[in-house]
């Protein structure tokens, strides 16, 4: 049976292919709005998200509203079967409210009030701010609930970012107040602050962590950055209210972050948390591509990670790509524009791990402020004849004929764990190589195994069910909140595999450390103690060497970097050992067979050379499968959406050269060209291919 997901609206049919628009910078000329109109069509564009920093244009003074030209806009988008996703325009205030009401302007954690400025910058706890967005939002919603242009809403744009101003350090005590539950005492038990005199007599003597004040008690640090992520979707739930209530059919998303230089997910905000109260995930992809600092198709795969922990944000639910950049941004280091054909290719790799738009960052350049440089479809020459247009309305073609695949899903076999508290306690403890503990980086290395042999992944956090997958990789699982332990040992327990590393199992959920034995609560499914950890400077030498007819069947030696856990294996069977130093014969790989399944404790950080030699092994004693049968050339992935009955294919080459493929035996439909195609799969530089074939069931 075919199976698949509602898409955002029962208006959308199709991918929506589009991006931010600005009309409001452009109501001085008419001709340029009507000429957008044309240029969507010509682009094949059909959604736009307007309103993203329209306040001072719905409201130029406080209770006056000038609607007049959304309504055009909206008119003018829905005669032309455009769809819009409207925007609540809290990301950037009017001067006129910073000025009359300075409690809406963001406090330092150096405890200095911004200036007004700038976007993304109110105070989330200020009743004021909160009183004057319901009040816009409701507005809105009045207005435009049945207007047949509006499909979603993008609430505010890209929350991020913390206050310290009096009303968030009171409703920060408060949240510690509930937390817990009314006790001082066990708060200072929970942060250790006995540490440094550090123990709090009164609640309000707590703060939050500056650096003029405390910040070395990481518990309270922790807190702290729950608390931000409590109040930021506090303040969008408050946001979202009168939506809710108005528009009750309308689904809700607002835009998740990456992270830059190497793409990542954005740190500051715990997006399991903020996905539980979004209809839609939808996020801003801006990857450097073409950069020098990492090859293009590691870039690719970084990207491919992001898509999928935003996929799996929301149990395998498509998400939409809100934001992307036809060509450059204006941010990176050094912006370079994706070279030709990167665009179909980054776009259509977006829809491979789960997307179903592909929308920009921007419709069309300003004529001024900092953005003016940013890419867009429309250039300021102000036509379609440019090679950026023609890319994208390319893209708009080739997504027309993809249509069917929207709503399809993604089915792995192989979970990763990536969890943002985790990585908040691991970027704030002191150990290991403080500038950099690498726990992103470890998360990188393997999933690209996995990523260049075309296998699917989720990207879960430690809180999600593991029983659907054969394979858990869960590196630095440093931290380990209540009931973890638990359910990776009965997933081990009842078949599973787990496979985790050095610096797993130190602390539990108020970064205090387990007593009595590293991994701590991990130490009956993996088999071990890790008595302590060494830090290599990049000149030591170490290595990995496996022992002879391990049940692995790896062979060989492997050189190590970074860190070297030295541990004693206690009911693991050893497969590889170190060579040198004082832990020289000591065990730096083991499984332990618990139950029906195994879980390994990779004891140092690897390279890529033993990653893919010991994952292969995992890979293939699991029977866990590529998407397609065939050996992938470096830079080439595959990935797959099916409905049950159809499985998409995504061949795409992220090289800078042609790559073949040859393929296996099942029959392949090609979707862009519209013809069957066997055999060897001839992959030009940048090349995407999507075919389409039955599901073995
Ligand atoms: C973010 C914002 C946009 C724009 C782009 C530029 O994603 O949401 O408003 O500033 O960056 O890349
Ligand atoms: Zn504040």
């Amino acid at each position: 049976m075919v199976k698949k997901f509602k898409s955002v609206n029962e208006k959308v049919k199709g991918f929506l292919h589009g991006g931010d628009y600005n009309p409001d910078q452009w109501l001085d000329y008419p001709e340029v709005l009507n000429e957008d109109v044309r240029l969507l069509k010509l682009a094949h564009c059909n959604c736009v998200s307007i309103n993203i920093f329209g306040w001072s244009a719905i409201e130029p003074h406080e209770g006056e509203y000038t609607f007049e030209w959304l309504d055009k806009v909206m008119d003018d988008m829905a005669s032309a079967g455009v769809h819009v996703i409207l925007s609540t325009p809290s990301g950037a205030r009017p001067a006129w409210m910073s000025e009359k009401y300075p409690e809406v302007l963001r406090v330092w954690s150096d405890r200095n009030r911004i200036l007004h400025g700038q976007r993304h910058n109110h105070c989330f706890t200020s009743p004021i701010y909160r009183e004057k967005t319901s009040k816009i939002n409701k507005i809105l919603a009045e207005r435009y609930k049945n207007h047949p242009a509006l499909i979603m809403w993008h609430v505010s744009n890209e929350y991020g970012g913390e206050c310290h101003c009096e009303l968030c350090q009171e409703a920060f005590r408060n949240w510690l107040k509930v937390k817990y539950d009314n006790d001082l005492e066990k708060l200072n038990k929970a942060w250790w602050t006995g540490f440094w005199s550090h123990k709090f007599t009164s609640w309000s003597q707590i703060e939050s962590p500056a650096h003029h004040g405390e910040e070395f008690v990481h518990g309270h640090n922790l807190d702290w950055k729950r608390f931000a992520t409590y109040q930021t979707i506090d303040f969008y739930k408050n946001e979202i209210a009168p939506l809710k209530e108005i528009t009750p059919n309308i689904l809700v998303t607002t835009n998740f972050m990456g992270d830059y230089p190497r793409e990542c997910v954005f740190n500051g905000l715990d997006y399991w948390k903020f996905a539980k109260e979004v209809d839609v995930v939808s996020w801003d992809n801006y990857p450097a591509w073409h950069n020098n600092f990492e090859k293009l198709y590691d870039t690719a795969a970084n990207t491919g990670f992001v898509h999928d922990v935003y996929r799996t944000l929301k149990g395998g639910q498509p998400f939409l790509i809100m934001e992307s950049t036809p060509s450059l941004v204006n941010w990176h280091k050094v912006n370079r524009g994706k070279r030709p054909g990167m665009h179909l290719l980054s776009s259509l790799q977006g829809v491979a791990h789960g997307a179903d738009s592909v929308q920009y960052f921007q419709w069309r350049k300003g004529r001024g402020a900092s953005e003016k440089f940013h890419g867009s479809v429309v250039d300021h020459c102000g036509h379609e004849n440019t090679r950026v247009f023609k890319e994208v309305t390319e893209v708009g073609e080739v997504l027309e004929k993809l249509s069917e695949i929207i709503g399809t899903s993604v089915e792995p076999e192989v979970a990763v764990i990536y969890d943002w508290e985790n990585r908040w306690a691991i970027d704030d403890c002191q150990a290991l190589k403080n500038e950099n503990k690498g726990y992103f980086e470890a998360i990188e290395d393997y999933y690209k195994v996995f990523w260049r042999k075309g296998i699917p992944v989720d990207v879960i956090n430690m809180d999600c069910d593991f029983s659907k997958y054969k394979l858990v990789v869960a590196p630095m699982l440093y931290m380990i909140r209540p009931g973890v332990a638990e359910r990776l040992t009965q997933f081990v327990k009842i078949g599973g595999t787990l496979v985790t590393t050095y610096f797993s199992g130190l602390v539990d959920e108020n970064d205090l450390c387990f007593l009595g034995g590293f991994p701590g609560p991990l130490r009956e499914v993996t088999g071990i103690w890790a008595e302590e950890i060494d830090t290599l400077y990049d000149t030591d030498i170490n290595y990995l060497e496996f022992k002879e007819g391990n049940e692995l069947g790896v062979n060989g030696t492997y050189k190590l970097r970074d860190y070297c856990d030295v541990i004693h294996a206690e009911t693991a069977e050893v497969l590889a050992t170190y060579k040198n130093d004082y832990y020289d014969g000591m065990p730096a790989l083991t499984v332990n067979n618990y139950g029906n399944g195994k879980a390994y404790y990779v004891a140092a950080r690897t390279n890529n050379d033993f990653d893919t030699a010991f994952f292969s092994n995992i890979i293939n004693n699991l029977k866990i499968k590529s998407v397609i049968n065939t050996e992938l050339p470096l830079g080439v992935t595959a990935q797959m959406r099916t409905d049950g009955e159809n499985d998409y294919i995504f061949i795409m080459n992220f090289n800078e050269e042609g790559k073949s493929v040859i393929l296996d035996e099942q029959k392949y439909f090609d979707m862009l060209v519209n013809k069957e195609v066997s055999g060897n799969l001839e992959l030009k530089k940048y090349d995407v291919k999507v075919l389409k074939r039955k599901t073995k069931n």
